[in-house]
This record gives structure tokens, C-alpha cells and sequence, in this order.
């Protein structure tokens, strides 16, 4: 019961009010003082340190020894001295994972039970190439491929595509009891390897075939490396054979983290049964030679280029392979570093991730382009910051551990700190293979388009009166989304955090890259890659300025309408392929209440354990009703009106931030009143920017791979590396299944709602 007022209203003396006054001043006024040093003197900086370019030293450093997952302690050490040496704040975060290392293996062709031909599974030692040969080479394997000693008749499938499988099931062909020759190219090598296992394959045999190369090819003249820009024939791709759009992290510990102790399941949901190999095509010829003849004969497109072989698929009776792989298993203990610079804000998180692991000794490309620029963005931070330079927002710089065999360290890492992560981090910006050419290569998440096109607009292309973002115009129509194959999969697609990657990629006709071999070295990428280390200079420059763009800018560089027109676009081809039949059922569908409220549910978040993103759909779950049952054309209609809304919210949104931005900058012309009043606007406007991109995760995630979460962006179900849009609701349509069609229609509603609801100032 609450107490009647009696005493009588008192005076408010003179003093006091001065002395309100006063405090609210001194509570409030630091929060509005400036004297940072200005955003484009702090670029100015950074970017005359990169004047000096180390990245040489650097990349020669981490090329001059192996160092597989979970391997060479020393670099992660002498990571973390140089993360010291620049005044970062550094851990070592250990993980306890589920790994495979090479042992032995063979591989033999056997005509009547006889061995008439047996492969060396080695690439060519090379006197110009150091770290091509010496004791500790890294064997060719493909790791958590299956134990296993097979001898059966061989079958050409192609690049192992869920169509290659159809087309050879419709001819009637068996793979069953078979060995799969499959090309490199198209998609995930380890869902070549899950499609052959689902057709009944006892083992696989993946090979680079020159057709991949295009033009620079021997065959058309091009001399081989090292004499040349072609690919060594006895080059090979290693790789892992995860399935990487099932399940990315430690095989045994889907959804959390692998710290010492946690609870393990069986690894064969996101791993093979059967046992793979690796080969050159100077070593797959004459196996494939023995099917010439044999077989059906489909089109063009399972034509490769390998001479003498006219691609007829087998099988030869009589002719089979024996092949051999033993690997080691075991769990053991992987690194990340990372090195941290605290920010004015500290509840606002940037991180820039690159893995260190590699396949070979080199990885000048992969990922020691990206470890080098790492490196030398920190140095030139460094150099900032003894102007007494102090970032607005924490930094966070992390060397993965483990990417290489399922995205391990950056997996774990995000699962162990779900929580923490989302609550903080503005925004993941991944490098993996940065440069390997001079072509600039985007994927990202549409909230970060503005960013990165701004700051490659400040810088100039090599040799060109262009600048770097009309050099990217140049070749791409616009930023790619992202799929996966890299760092950024758990921060975009599991905690819903925008992300980014970008890579300098070889030019149509530049010099063949020698993905995963011995020849992706220090002298490869010297005399090839980027001669005089230009390349990994532009992109410690442009991730560098993409970074203190996102760090420095008072109100969160992010342009909500790109993320408008970029959903409506996914969300037009995706209903265009909506089957006539659905279009008049009828459903029951949820709908979000009117009265859904943003602030209201980050509040209630405070106090709740679950996962922002998935809470946030989760609670408004809550405030559903039922209604009337409508046809889905017209529930079709309905995202698209709200898809329309978006777009109209969220242009007088990015404009109501851009006005902040404005008198923010202008602050010395508001009244102090004014000034704290607008402090306080941008922090209001800073929080739905930076959990916007939650708002597209949806708990349960994806079918049959709920570690997904994302529902506009996850890695393609049959391509691995390449990006699906709307994968629920594609999914449903490619599988003509009616309930899975509609609730994914109804999770895209009720999420595009929630933002137009957030975007509604
Ligand atoms: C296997 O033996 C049969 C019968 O002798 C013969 O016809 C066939 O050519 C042999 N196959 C090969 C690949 O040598
Ligand atoms: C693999 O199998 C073949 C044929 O069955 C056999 O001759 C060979 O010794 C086996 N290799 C190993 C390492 O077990
Ligand atoms: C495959 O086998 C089925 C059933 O035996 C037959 O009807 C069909 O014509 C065959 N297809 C081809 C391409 O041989
Ligand atoms: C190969 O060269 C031809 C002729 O110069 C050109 O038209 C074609 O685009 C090139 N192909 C590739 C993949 O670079
Ligand atoms: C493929 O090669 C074999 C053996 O050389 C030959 O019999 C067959 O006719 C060739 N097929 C085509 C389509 O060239
Ligand atoms: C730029 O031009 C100079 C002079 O022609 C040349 O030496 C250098 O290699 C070029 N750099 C790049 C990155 O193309």
C-alpha cells in the first residue's frame, strides 16, 4: 500500500539548484567532451605507417615451417610476443579437439588382381623452392577422412555434385561397392565425398584437373612452375572432408564448446565413413586412362581437360584400385591468440580474425597472406597509438587455430562466449587468404556494403588512376554474401553478427595459385603471387581503414538500407520459385503483435540466459496470436508489404543517423543540454544498429543442421563453400515440401516485423 503524501511542498533554495546543476554537469559532461584525436588525422596515421611495408618478413617467418592444427607451438608464441611487442593484451585460449593426423596410405591400380601401377603421392621436391622439400614436409592427406584399405573397380563421377550422383543413378549406374574419381571444383570436397558415401562408395580418390586452370595450362604453351605461371603437374590440393554445411567445429562436440572434460558424440554426423585420397593429375592419367571406352559417356560438362582421357566414367572390368589411408585420431589441444586493445567504449567489440594453421610448410597464401597483414595492421596501430591515439571501440585481433580441418578455433571460440559475444561484437572482420593476385574479392553482410565501399574509395589502386573501390566495380557487380569456408561462419550464421572477408585473387589470366600444396610458398607468392608484397600492403591498408571507419565513427557505420534492398532482392527469386500448387492452401499462420517493443525485449534479455538472437525471436513468439486462415499467395503478399516497410523505415532511419552523425560533428554549435541530449540519442540509435542483424536468427535453425541459425545467409547444403539466400525457405521449395515452405515464409514474416518494428523510431 503506498503511503499518502502529508508533508508540504518544499522550496527549492537558489544553492541547490546550483548545486544540481553542478553535479548533472560533472555526471554528464565528460560523456560529451571530445578531445579525441579527429577520425582523419587517426587514418592519416595509420596509413603513413604502411608507407613502410613489412608484410615480407612476416609472411617469410610463418612460411619457413609446418605448422598443422594443433602443431608448432613456437608461432603461437612468437604470435603472441609480437601482439605483445604492439602493446596488445594477449591470450592463449586453449581447445581441446577431435583431430586426425597423416600416417600411411597407398594407392595402386590392379588389373586381374595384379598391381600394374602404383602413385607416389608426392609432389616434387624443387631446387628453386625451399620449403618444397627438408624432414618435416606435411604428407598429401585429407583430414577426418576415414581409416581404410579398399580394393574395388573405380568410377568417374565428375565433380561429385548431387547432380553428377542423379545423373549417374538416372543412367543407371552403380556406385555401390565402388571407389568415386572425382575433379576438384564446384563445391566442398567433403560433400564430394558425403554424396559418393550416400551412393554407396567404399572410398574416394579427389584430383586437380587442369580444366580448373583455364587458359594457363602447359597444354596451351604456359611453362609450369617454377619455370612458369602454370600449375605444377604433381601439384595436389590437400584439405579436410568435413562436411562443412552440416556442422562446422570439433565433429564431436556439435554446439559447444570442446573444453576439457565436456561430454563427445560420435563424429560420423559431419565426418566420412570411407577412407580418401588425394592425387595430382600427373598421377591420376593413368588410372583414368584404363577407363577410356569403358562406361557411359555423358556431356561437355564432365569434360576435364587431362590428355589422353576422353572422360568416359567406367567402370573396366577387371581393373580396380586398392587404396590405403591410415590416419591418426586423436583429441588434442589447439591455440587461439588473441590480442586485445581496449576501447573508450568497451561494449562495443570489434574483432578481426585470421587462422594461422596451414596445410604445408609454405601457406604463403593460405593463410599466411592474411597472418602477414594481420601483423602489419597491428603494427601500424601501434605506431597510432604513441600519438596517444586510443580506439573508441575495444579491438580484439585473433589467430585461429584450426580452421584449416573444420573452422575449429573460431567455432569453439564462438560457442564457448555465444553469450558475451553477442551481446558486444559490432562486427567480425575475417581475412583468410588475402592475397594470392592483384583482383579484389568481397563477401559480406549487407550492413557492412557502406563500410567497406567508403573505405576503399579513400584508397588508390596500384599503377591506375582508379581507386580500389572502382578497381572492385570493375570486376564485380557487387559485395558477394557470404557462405562459408571461413572464420566468419560462426559470428554470421550461428551468432548472427555481421561479418566480412575479403582476398586479392589471382587476375583471369595472372599465375596459377597452388591451393593447399607445397608451391603455395614464400617463393611462389614472391616471384608470382605479388612480387614486392604490394597486394598485402592494399589490404592492410583497406582492412585497416574499414576497421577505424567502424571504430571511429560516432554513430555505427552501418546502412540499414542495404540490408533492405538486399532482402527484398533474395526474398523476389525465392517466392518466384514458389510452386503454383501452394499458392492457394490455405494456413494458419502467427502473426507479431503491433505492440512488440524493442526496448522491452532488450530489457528482458538482461535477466534471461538465452542466446540474444534466438531470445529475441523467441520471446516474441510469446506474443503471437491466431489468425483467421489466409492463402499463402497471400501470405506471400505480406512479407513482401513488410519487406516494403523495411525499405521505407529504413531509409528515414540511415537518414535520422546520418543527422546525428551531423551534429555530432557540429557539436560546438549545441547548447550543453543539447549536446547530452544527443549523446544519448546516438546511443539509442548505436543499439538497434548493432542488433539489427540478430533479429534474423531463428532458434531452432536450419533442417537437419540446426547449427545454423541464420535464416537469410548459411553455407549452400550441397556447395559448402558457396552462400545460400533464404536457406529455409529455398530448402522447402527444392524438396516441394508444403509445411516446411510455410513456416519458413511465416519465421521471414515475423522477422523482417521485428525490424520494421526496431527501425520505427
Ligand atoms: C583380365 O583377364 C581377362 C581374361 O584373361 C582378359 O580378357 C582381360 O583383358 C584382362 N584384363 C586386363 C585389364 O588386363
Ligand atoms: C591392404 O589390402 C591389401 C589387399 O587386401 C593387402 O595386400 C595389404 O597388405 C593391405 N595393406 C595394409 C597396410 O594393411
Ligand atoms: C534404367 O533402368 C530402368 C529399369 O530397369 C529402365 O527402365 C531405364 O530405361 C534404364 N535407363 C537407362 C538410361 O538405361
Ligand atoms: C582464354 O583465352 C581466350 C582467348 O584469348 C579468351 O577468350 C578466354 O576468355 C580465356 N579464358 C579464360 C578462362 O581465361
Ligand atoms: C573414348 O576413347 C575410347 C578408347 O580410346 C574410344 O573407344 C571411344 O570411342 C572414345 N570416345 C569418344 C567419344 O571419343
Ligand atoms: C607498377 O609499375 C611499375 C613500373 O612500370 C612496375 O615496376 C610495378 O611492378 C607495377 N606494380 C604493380 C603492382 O603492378
Amino acid at each position: 500500500m503506498e503511503k499518502a503524501r502529508s508533508s508540504p511542498p518544499r522550496r527549492v533554495s537558489l544553492l541547490q539548484l546550483v548545486v544540481a546543476f553542478v553535479v548533472v554537469g560533472w555526471l554528464f559532461w565528460p560523456k560529451v567532451q571530445d578531445d579525441r584525436i579527429p577520425k582523419k588525422q587517426v587514418k592519416e596515421s595509420y596509413l603513413l605507417a604502411l608507407l613502410d611495408n613489412k608484410a615480407d618478413e612476416w609472411s617469410k617467418k610463418y612460411t619457413a615451417e609446418a605448422h598443422l592444427p594443433g602443431t608448432n607451438y613456437q608461432l603461437v608464441e612468437w604470435t603472441e610476443s609480437k601482439m605483445q611487442e604492439y602493446g596488445f593484451e594477449t591470450t592463449i585460449d586453449q581447445y581441446d579437439i577431435y583431430v586426425s593426423y597423416p600416417n600411411e596410405h597407398s594407392l595402386k591400380v590392379l588389373a586381374n588382381s595384379t598391381e600394374i601401377y602404383e602413385a607416389s603421392l608426392k609432389e616434387d621436391e624443387l631446387k628453386e623452392d625451399e620449403t618444397s622439400s627438408g624432414p618435416d614436409l606435411v604428407p598429401t592427406f585429407l583430414s577426418y577422412a576415414a581409416n581404410g584399405n579398399v580394393t574395388a573397380e573405380y568410377i568417374y563421377c565428375n565433380f561429385g555434385s548431387v547432380q553428377d550422383f542423379a545423373e549417374l543413378k538416372e543412367a543407371n549406374v552403380s556406385v555401390e561397392g565402388k571407389i568415386a574419381v572425382m575433379r576438384y571444383g564446384g563445391i566442398f570436397r567433403g560433400l564430394k565425398v558425403k554424396h559418393a558415401q550416400e551412393a554407396g562408395a567404399v572410398g574416394a580418390l579427389l584430383y586437380s584437373d587442369p580444366k580448373e586452370d583455364g587458359n594457363i595450362t602447359t597444354a596451351n604453351g604456359y611453362k609450369a612452375y617454377p619455370k612458369g605461371p602454370a600449375r605444377n603437374p604433381s601439384s595436389v590440393q590437400r584439405g579436410s572432408v568435413q562436411f562443412l554445411s552440416t556442422l562446422p567445429g570439433d565433429p564431436t562436440t556439435p554446439g559447444y564448446a570442446s573444453k576439457p572434460g565436456v561430454p563427445r558424440t560420435d563424429p560420423h554426423g559431419s565426418t566420412p565413413k570411407i577412407p580418401v585420397l588425394l592425387i595430382s593429375y600427373k598421377e591420376v592419367e593413368p588410372i583414368l586412362h584404363h577407363l577410356n571406352g569403358f562406361g557411359e559417356e555423358f556431356g561437355e560438362h564432365w569434360q576435364g581437360a587431362l590428355s589422353g582421357y576422353n572422360y568416359s566414367i567406367g567402370p573396366r572390368p577387371g581393373v580396380e584400385l586398392n587404396l590405403y589411408s591410415d590416419q591418426i585420431f586423436n583429441i588434442t589441444p589447439l591455440w587461439n591468440v588473441y590480442g586485445q586493445i581496449e576501447g573508450v567504449n568497451k561494449e562495443e567489440v570489434i574483432i578481426v580474425g585470421n587462422h594461422r594453421d596451414a596445410w604445408v610448410k609454405g601457406g604463403a597464401g593460405d593463410p599466411n597472406s592474411g597472418s602477414a597483414v594481420l601483423i602489419e595492421i597491428m603494427r601500424a596501430l601501434h605506431e597510432l597509438s604513441k600519438s596517444g591515439w586510443k580506439p573508441q571501440k575495444t579491438i580484439m585481433f585473433a589467430s585461429w587455430d584450426g580452421e584449416e580441418y573444420a573452422l575449429l578455433g573460431s567455432t569453439e571460440f564462438g560457442e564457448f562466449l555465444s553469450h558475451k559475444l553477442q551481446k558486444t561484437v559490432v562486427a567480425y572482420l575475417n581475412l583468410d587468404v588475402a592475397t594470392t593476385g592483384s583482383i579484389l574479392s568481397m563477401g559480406a553482410s549487407p550492413l557492412l556494403n557502406s563500410v567497406l565501399r567508403s573505405a576503399a574509395e579513400q584508397l588508390k589502386y596500384p599503377n591506375s588512376t582508379m581507386n580500389l573501390w572502382e578497381h572492385f566495380k570493375q570486376h564485380n557487380d557487387e559485395i558477394a554474401y557470404l557462405g562459408s569456408g571461413s572464420d566468419y561462419t560462426v559470428f554470421l550464421e550461428h551468432l548472427g553478427i555481421p561479418a566480412s572477408d575479403m582476398s586479392f585473387r589471382p587476375a583471369k589470366d595472372g599465375p596459377i595459385y597452388h591451393y593447399h600444396s607445397n608451391y603455395d610458398s614464400y617463393h611462389w607468392m614472391s616471384t608470382y603471387g605479388d612480387p614486392g608484397f604490394v597486394f598485402h600492403n592494399l589490404m592492410a591498408k583497406y582492412l585497416g581503414l574499414v576497421l577505424l571507419e567502424l571504430s571511429e565513427t560516432e554513430t555505427l557505420f552501418f546502412k540499414t538500407q542495404d540490408y533492405a534492398v538486399a532482402l527484398s532482392g533474395y526474398f523476389e527469386k525465392a517466392a518466384e520459385r514458389i510452386p503454383e500448387s501452394w499458392l492457394h492452401r490455405k494456413v494458419h499462420v502467427d502473426t507479431l503483435d503491433r505492440n512488440y517493443d524493442f526496448n522491452q525485449e532488450l530489457s528482458n534479455l538482461k535477466s534471461s540466459k538465452h542466446m540474444l538472437g534466438y531470445a529475441l525471436g523467441e520471446t516474441s513468439r510469446t506474443c503471437g496470436r491466431k489468425h483467421k486462415p489466409i492463402a499463402v499467395a497471400e501470405l506471400i503478399d505480406e512479407v513482401k508489404k513488410e519487406l516494403e516497410s523495411f525499405s521505407v523505415l529504413s531509409t528515414s532511419f540511415d537518414d535520422y543517423v546520418l543527422k546525428l552523425l551531423y551534429y555530432w560533428e557540429h557539436k560546438e554549435d549545441l547548447w550543453w543540454w543539447d549536446r547530452i541530449k544527443l549523446h544519448y540519442k546516438i546511443i539509442a540509435v548505436n543499439k538497434r544498429l548493432k542488433y539489427l542483424e540478430r533479429n534474423f536468427l531463428h532458434c531452432e535453425g536450419l533442417k537437419d543442421r540446426s547449427w545454423f541459425k541464420h535464416i537469410i545467409f548459411a553455407s549452400g547444403r550441397y556447395t559448402g563453400y558457396k552462400g545460400q539466400t533464404l536457406p529455409g525457405l529455398q530448402e522447402a521449395i527444392e524438396d516441394d515440401d508444403f509445411e516446411s515452405g510455410v513456416k519458413w515464409l511465416e519465421v521471414i514474416w515475423k522477422a523482417v516485423r521485428r525490424v520494421d518494428a526496431q527501425l520505427d523510431h
